[in-house]
């Protein structure tokens, strides 16, 4: 039987990956974020993940204003990457998981979500920082994804109540899979930042602190705000937190236990986290 190994989550800023390209991991600015990833290294070296189900959103890479699903889940058998306007190096393609792509795809469209299914699809700097930050010295990723695209760009947004029951229904998805993949979940995006406007550069410290103390035990403390409310807390970019919650939901109802936490402002205009759940079973 598959079995999942536990929720990886962790902010994609692009300005990562082009510390990574310029080797500045130990500077100053950058070390306590990257720090934070020692123990999830680790924890993913021990744990050995087959296959990463991605909840993330795109930046206009593979989406753009004129068509943008709220939900979409892709069934490739390989994912490029390409630069969608941050000059960052160009990362290794995926490999896909088109039998499990379409068996969660199959268990969400029965349990009543209308969502977009994607044969081809690129990834940008939220899926591939994530997994630089995870395996620093891959030539070639050593799992299989299934990306899961949440529109967190173009108003109006999934709810968080939303995005936790998605998350949910992608679990029950995983585990009536018959494989023995070990399977990671993964949520990139936030914590609270906004890019633009009048509020550029805002972070919401408490806000950031409430889900990171909440999704562990309490992920249904997240769904209560609006997504109005979450743009009000988290800023515009921070509503990237619906990842998050998606994936968090994706783990179950089971006890978790927090392998490792790191919160570090700023990475960029970003209040950066990096958080790992594991189930207590495991
Ligand atoms: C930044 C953060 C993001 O989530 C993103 O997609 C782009 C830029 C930033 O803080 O620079
Ligand atoms: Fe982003």
């Amino acid at each position: 039987m598959a079995q999942i190994i536990g929720g990886y989550f962790t902010s994609h800023v692009p300005g990562i990956g082009a510390a990574i390209a310029r080797d500045q991991q130990q500077e100053a600015y950058w070390r306590p974020f990257f720090d934070g990833l020692i123990p999830v290294r680790q924890w993913l070296s021990v744990q050995q993940p087959d296959v990463a189900v991605v909840f993330y959103n795109d930046h206009g890479l593979n989406f753009f204003l004129d068509k943008l699903p709220t939900f979409a889940v892709g069934a490739a058998a390989s994912y490029a990457n390409a630069d969608e306007g941050w000059g960052l190096p160009v990362q290794p393609a995926f490999r896909g998981f088109p039998e499990l792509s379409w068996h969660i795809i199959e268990s969400l469209v029965e349990a009543e979500f209308d969502i977009t299914l994607c044969q081809q699809m690129n990834v940008d700097h939220a899926v591939v920082v994530p997994f630089q930050l995870a395996y620093p010295q891959a030539k070639a990723w050593p799992l299989r994804i299934v990306p899961i695209a949440i529109n967190t760009v173009q108003h109006p947004l999934p709810s968080a109540k939303r995005c936790l029951a998605l998350g949910r229904a992608v679990g029950k998805a995983l585990r009536s899979w018959q494989g023995s993949e070990r399977i990671l979940v993964m949520g990139t995006g936030g914590l609270s930042h906004q890019l633009e406007g009048e509020r550029a550069g805002y972070i919401n410290n408490a806000y950031d602190l409430f889900c990171l103390d909440n999704i562990k035990d309490n992920p249904g403390a997240l769904t209560h705000h609006s997504t109005v409310d979450l743009v009000e807390l988290a800023g515009t970019q921070g509503v990237e937190i619906l990842n998050w919650i998606a994936a968090r939901g994706a783990l179950g109802d089971g006890p978790l236990r927090q392998q490792s936490r790191n919160y570090h402002i700023p990475i960029s205009n970003t209040a950066a986290a990096t958080l790992v759940l594991e189930p207590l079973g495991n």
